[in-house]
């Protein structure tokens, strides 16, 4: 494949081999071997359009330590505020050689026009309320990591789903490796269609917690909501909130998860955040590891070695 857009276009053996490449790579890097020279020559741009701290921070980290050149575009500070184009944006970006073009945009669809005028490789790294599949695969990497496969393993999805690029992605990607997804939000927090997504749907957080093997919380998105359409934020946390009486239903090797960033004290305590069942700090290491994977798929790498730098 040349592309990333959407985690819907990856099979299952596409998926694995994402995963079983970032396994190697975590192993090279357990090697104290900090840099490999795989994508030597070859340039990768991050365009930026939304902000962003882990996905942005993580997809430099990756190409570097694969060795390709980067070039950070934060369209804060560009020409875009001057009302240059995406198209033209993207042109430009062209005309200096991108091997591959990561983008960050608040449009849904944008990766998907931008993959029509750039020859080389797009890696969708957050669309408005879309994809963000690289989001995925790193949890899928963090959960297969401490749980095994996941086939038939019961991940609970929680919070502001309507707005959640990572829940789409999740419940796509989960799905194609075989694991379970119940969705628990508040019915004005779920999108119109999600009826015909390959999962369950709860109202009831209380009732699933006992039978996950994960929860994972979404940051509420209040910036893309309409207060009027809004619980609370007490009422929020006391129905949806993750405190540390609901971790108690949870048994004991279930996993807490958080993309990030995190409403501390909101859908999540900040007790739970940081105790020792929380992957939230591991989820951001992953997500280097597994960038890297994407990376080197996608450009078509040299052998991984593991050569010293
Ligand atoms: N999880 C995530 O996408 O975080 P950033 O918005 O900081 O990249």
């Amino acid at each position: 494949k040349r592309h990333l857009i959407s985690a819907a276009d990856l099979s299952r053996d596409d998926a694995l081999l994402i995963l079983d490449t970032a396994d190697e790579l975590a192993k090279i890097s357990e090697r104290s071997i900090k840099k490999l020279p795989t994508l030597r020559g070859r340039t990768v741009v991050n365009l930026f359009f939304e902000d962003s701290t882990r996905t942005r921070i993580s997809f430099e980290a990756a190409a570097k330590r694969l060795s390709a050149d980067v070039i950070n575009f934060s369209a804060k500070g560009s020409s875009v505020s001057k009302g240059e184009s995406l198209k033209d944006t993207a042109l430009t970006l062209q005309a200096m050689g991108a091997d591959a073009v990561v983008i960050r945009h608040g449009a849904s669809g944008a990766p998907h026009r931008l993959a029509g005028w750039v020859r080389g490789s797009v890696v969708n790294a957050g669309d408005g309320t879309h994809e963000h599949p690289t989001q995925a695969l790193l949890d899928a990497f963090t959960m297969r990591r401490r749980l095994g496969s996941l086939d038939g393993r019961k991940v609970t999805v929680v919070g502001d789903v309507l707005h959640s690029r990572v829940a789409r992605s999740n419940v796509l990607l989960l799905s194609t490796l075989g694991a379970e997804v119940t969705l628990v939000a508040p019915p004005t927090l779920l999108p119109v269609n999600v009826d015909s997504w390959p999962c369950e749907i709860s109202y009831d957080l209380d009732a699933v917690l006992p039978k996950s093997d994960v929860v994972m919380m979404l940051r509420v998105q209040r910036e893309r909501m309409n207060a009027a359409f809004f619980p609370t934020e007490r009422e929020y946390s006391r129905r949806y909130g993750l405190d540390r009486d609901r971790v108690a239903k949870l048994h004991d090797d279930a996993l807490v998860m958080h993309p990030g960033p995190m409403n501390r004290g909101m859908e999540i305590a900040a007790e739970v955040a940081d105790s020792p069942r929380s992957t939230i700090v591991e989820q951001v290491a992953n997500g280097v590891t597994t960038r890297m994977a994407v990376l080197y798929l996608l450009l078509g790498g040299a052998n991984l070695g593991g050569e010293d730098q």
